[in-house]
């Protein structure tokens, strides 16, 4: 691990094409790298501060103010005395607009989907009040059990209007991906989070027993100019997920 790190850290000052001058900045992508790449695997350790310092011939202000900023991404949990991890479980910044395909990527987990439905279809009462939409407007809808390879983490339904995502086929694996390609993608999201039991049907598709506890999540995603661009509603395993917020006095 020592040795994928500092590779992957010389190859990125030996870059040219990465224009990073801050070392600090540098090694955090190196990190995130690694773990993308599974040269380290969920809870495993990372090589000390004295050891990262020594091999890296870095200061350890650096290497600490690296560390630091995955630490509030998720990707890397501490515990006193004990050092650094890989986060095992799934720890997702509540402050930071990214979709499950881009949460799996950068922990080196290979996310896919399962359609039960994908079509498109005439908007309900409630997706138009979601949505802002006016009655008899087309929406395209998409329910989707969401996998880190073969394991079930969240069952999602989004309803998007027709009139940003036209054919619900364009929608592979990552909603966001498809969003993005029409200049769409949410820039801004409310959500709204719910502690659950999961239902029989819920934990059938998850593969935990029923009434497990679950995180119903709904997100109504926003263009700049304040376009409802989706209405998610998601229920993850209770099991996997942690949500971190950050809070800060005015
Ligand atoms: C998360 C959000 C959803 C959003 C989804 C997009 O799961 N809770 O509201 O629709 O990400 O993810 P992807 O682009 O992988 O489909």
């Amino acid at each position: 691990m020592e040795t994928a790190l500092a590779n992957e850290y010389r190859r990125l000052c030996d870059d040219s094409a990465i224009h990073q001058p801050l070392a600090y900045l540098r090694l955090r992508r190196a990190i995130r790298n690694v773990i993308e790449h599974r040269d380290i695997e969920p809870g495993q350790t990372l090589p000390s501060e004295r050891d990262l310092s020594r091999v890296l011939n870095l200061s350890r202000v650096t290497i600490r103010k690296a560390i630091a900023g995955l630490v509030e991404e998720g990707l890397l949990t501490q515990r006193h005395g004990a050092g650094t991890f890989v986060a095992e479980r799934i720890v997702k910044p509540m402050s930071r607009l990214t979709s499950f395909t881009e949460d799996l990527r950068a922990r080196g987990l290979h996310p896919r989907s399962e359609f039960s439905e994908r079509g498109i279809g005439e908007v309900t009462p409630e997706e138009a009040m979601a949505l802002n939409l006016s009655p008899g407007s087309l929406v395209v809808r998409l329910h989707r059990v969401r996998y880190a390879e073969d394991e079930p983490l969240a069952i999602e339904r989004s309803v998007v209007p027709a009139s940003v995502l036209p054919d619900p086929m364009l929608v592979h694996d990552s909603l966001y991906e498809a969003l993005e390609k029409f200049g769409c993608r949410p820039r801004r999201a409310l959500q709204r989070l719910r502690a659950v039991s999961l239902g029989a049907q819920q934990a059938r598709l998850l593969h935990v027993a029923t009434g497990s506890a679950g995180l119903n999540i709904e997100r109504r995603g926003f263009l700049d100019d304040g376009r409802v661009v989706e209405f998610t509603s998601s229920w993850y395993r209770g099991d996997i997920y942690d949500f971190v917020a950050e809070l800060q006095t005015d």
